[in-house]
């Protein structure tokens, strides 16, 4: 079926341009974008039970217990939009137990990708990140500037985007990611996201449509 919708994950420490990718992947390519912080922000905001939870783990810097988080990314990603138009799943799994959770389903992308950057660039990028309420949009005060004056008078800040926060972070990232990576390793394309955004997305871009042919060529020869 040359209708099978692209199905993509993607990975990277934290600030390594996870949201800021899927953007621009979401604006060529139509998929859902899900993403896991985004979901337990919204519970947070919603003021639930679950949200008052996790909070107390994000704001450590650890993960949130996979009895929230499973069900929570499962659920998003069985609705109808997702399987109708592929799905980008960001921020998700985290852990071997949530790779797991998924393989146990049959949920398996056609490609993992991981964004590599360097340490030093995460801790200027995290405490420079700025979010438009309005649009949801992800700013940098130095790389990725607001357009104009009113957009910059209402942006805010994540409250776990802080330099001490960001290193608990970055550990929790660092303890976790190789057993992630050993689900995924024959379908990983590791892209360098050290530099400017727009290069960043030409690599994903050519995976991404390298995926694509190869899909439509198992799928007319079958
Ligand atoms: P989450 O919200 O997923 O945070 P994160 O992984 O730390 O990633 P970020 O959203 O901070 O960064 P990003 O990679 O999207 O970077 P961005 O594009 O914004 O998770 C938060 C917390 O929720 C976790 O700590 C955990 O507690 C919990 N959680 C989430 N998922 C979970 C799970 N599966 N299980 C359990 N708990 C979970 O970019 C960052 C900044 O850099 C921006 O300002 C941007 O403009 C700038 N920038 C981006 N690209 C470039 C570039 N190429 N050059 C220069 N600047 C750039």
């Amino acid at each position: 079926n040359t209708d099978e919708p692209l199905k993509v994950m993607i990975s990277g420490a934290p600030a390594s341009g996870k949201g800021t990718q899927c953007e621009l992947i979401k604006k060529k390519y139509g998929l859902v974008h899900i993403a896991a912080g985004d979901l337990l922000r919204a519970e947070i905001a919603a003021g639930t039970e679950k949200g008052k939870r996790a909070k107390e783990y994000m704001e450590k810097g650890m993960l949130v217990p996979d009895e929230i988080v499973v069900m929570m990314v499962k659920e998003r990603l069985l609705q109808a939009d997702a399987q109708e138009k592929g799905w980008l799943l960001d921020g998700y799994p985290r852990s071997f137990s949530q790779a797991k959770a998924l393989e146990d389903l049959g949920i398996r992308p056609d490609i993992f990708i991981l964004l590599d950057v360097s340490e030093e660039s995460l801790v200027e990028r995290v405490v420079g990140r700025r979010l438009d309420p309005v649009t949801g949009k992800i700013y940098h005060l130095k790389y990725s500037p607001p357009e104009n004056e009113e957009i910059a008078a209402r942006l805010t800040q994540r409250f776990d985007d802080t330099e001490e926060k960001v290193k608990l972070r970055l550990q929790t990232h660092n303890q976790n990611v190789e057993a992630v990576l050993s689900i995924y390793e024959d379908i990983t394309v590791r892209v360098d996201g050290n530099i400017s955004k727009e290069i960043v997305f030409a690599e994903v871009d050519k995976a991404l449509a390298s995926v694509i042919e190869k899909k439509s060529k198992t799928s007319s020869a079958a």
